[in-house]
């Protein structure tokens, strides 16, 4: 008998194991009759904050637009620069590019695939507004770096990937002046459709924020500056509520399920996800890295073990970002990664027998 295949995300299996609390969730918001701005998005504003260390959480319609309202709300706009990285999704670069500012590109760390702090002061310029680092695939940043190398510049941290990541032991959303999620639905925590959110102890930058998600109203139909709509969905804040409390046993999982990942692939020719030494990751993803890429898919595709590339293709290297000028060979970590980057299963519904069959697979390639 031929054995199932293994997805490398499943989340039907996810919401089997909570699919009474998220519909008895989306039942209270149906009965309510309130479907936006209400008590689904204040409980979750308040449990979310709580749940990062943070005084406010300011829920939004998806992490860019907690990328880029983050950035509109410290003023940055035409003329200014963010520095950020390449090894990233494009929203990263959207949320900069849209308010008429500049992203200025910086490698990322061969080790931890984030940004790296000691090129930081090359880039500085009396033009930068703020530092952008991402958290990727959950693995925290080096955030005393980048705070020290940052100096009076804000540093913004996407940790769209990194629900529940610990920096030397703490949440790394307590950092820097604002830290901005994602509830995409295959994040550590998801929404069943688009959400995001930014938490930041500073309490005009909340106060900012919460204008700019609706019009940039101060009270009902009174604008005080231009803005636009990113109110999340009272659905999804209640969805949200409902998953909360599950994160922190999802995430051990994941990390439990990395151990045996990093225990398999030891002694073989594949490098194990990045995990630094002030990181306990969240694993959004767990990475391998192979010169052998197409070879290496091509044997687990075999065992019946589905596989993904989180990142084929750097931004720069992109159309969109084409006219900030780096070409091909500008940003050489971030090019290598992308070349050789793996994403194999990884969800905390992995059944013990698939996860044996994943290290099998990995362990005899
Ligand atoms: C690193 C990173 N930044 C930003 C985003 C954008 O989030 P959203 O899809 O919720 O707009 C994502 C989501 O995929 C992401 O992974």
């Amino acid at each position: 008998m031929t054995e199932a295949p293994i997805p490398w995300i499943d989340l039907k299996r996810q919401y089997a194991g909570v699919k009474g609390e998220v519909e008895a969730a989306i039942q209270r918001v149906l009965d309510s009759g309130w479907f936006v701005s209400a008590s689904e998005n204040e409980g979750f504003e308040q449990e979310w904050a709580a749940y990062c260390g943070t005084l406010h959480a300011v829920a939004l319609a998806s992490g860019t637009d907690a990328l880029n309202l983050t950035l509109k709300a410290l003023g940055i706009g035409p003329g200014d620069e963010v520095i950020t990285v390449a090894f990233t999704v494009s929203a990263t670069l959207d949320a900069i590019h849209d308010l008429g500012a500049k992203p200025v590109l910086i490698d990322v760390d061969p080790v931890t695939y984030t940004l790296d702090p000691s090129q930081i002061a090359a880039k500085l310029s009396p033009h930068t507004k703020a530092i952008l680092p991402v958290h990727v695939y959950g693995h925290p940043v080096d955030l005393d770096s980048i705070l020290a190398a940052a100096g009076d510049i804000p540093v913004v941290l996407d940790a769209c990937e990194a629900h529940g990541a610990l920096y030397k032991g703490v949440q790394a959303s307590t950092h820097g002046v604002a830290t901005c999620y994602s509830f995409y639905p295959t994040k550590n925590l998801g929404a069943l459709g688009d959400a995001g959110a930014v938490v930041t102890n500073d309490n005009a930058l909340a106060e900012r924020l919460r204008l700019l998600r609706q019009h940039g109203w101060d009270r009902r139909y009174h604008s005080v500056t231009p803005s636009l709509n990113s109110r999340m969905d009272e659905i999804q804040a209640a969805i949200l509520r409902a998953k909360l409390p599950y994160l922190d046993d999802w995430n051990d999982r994941r990390r439990a399920i990395a151990r045996r990942f990093d225990e398999a692939i030891s002694g073989t020719k594949l490098t194990p996800a990045p995990n630094g030494p002030w990181a306990d990751p969240a694993y959004y993803f767990y990475v391998v890295l192979t010169p052998q890429r197409d070879a290496f898919r091509g044997a687990l595709k075999d065992a019946g073990i589905a596989t993904d590339v989180s990142w084929p293709e750097p931004p720069h290297l992109q159309p969109a970002y084409e006219y900030l000028g780096y070409g091909k060979g500008s940003l050489p970590v971030t090019e290598r990664l992308c070349d050789q980057v793996v994403t194999i299963p990884m969800f905390p519904d992995l059944t013990d027998p698939e996860i044996d069959r994943i290290c099998a697979a990995l362990r005899s390639f």
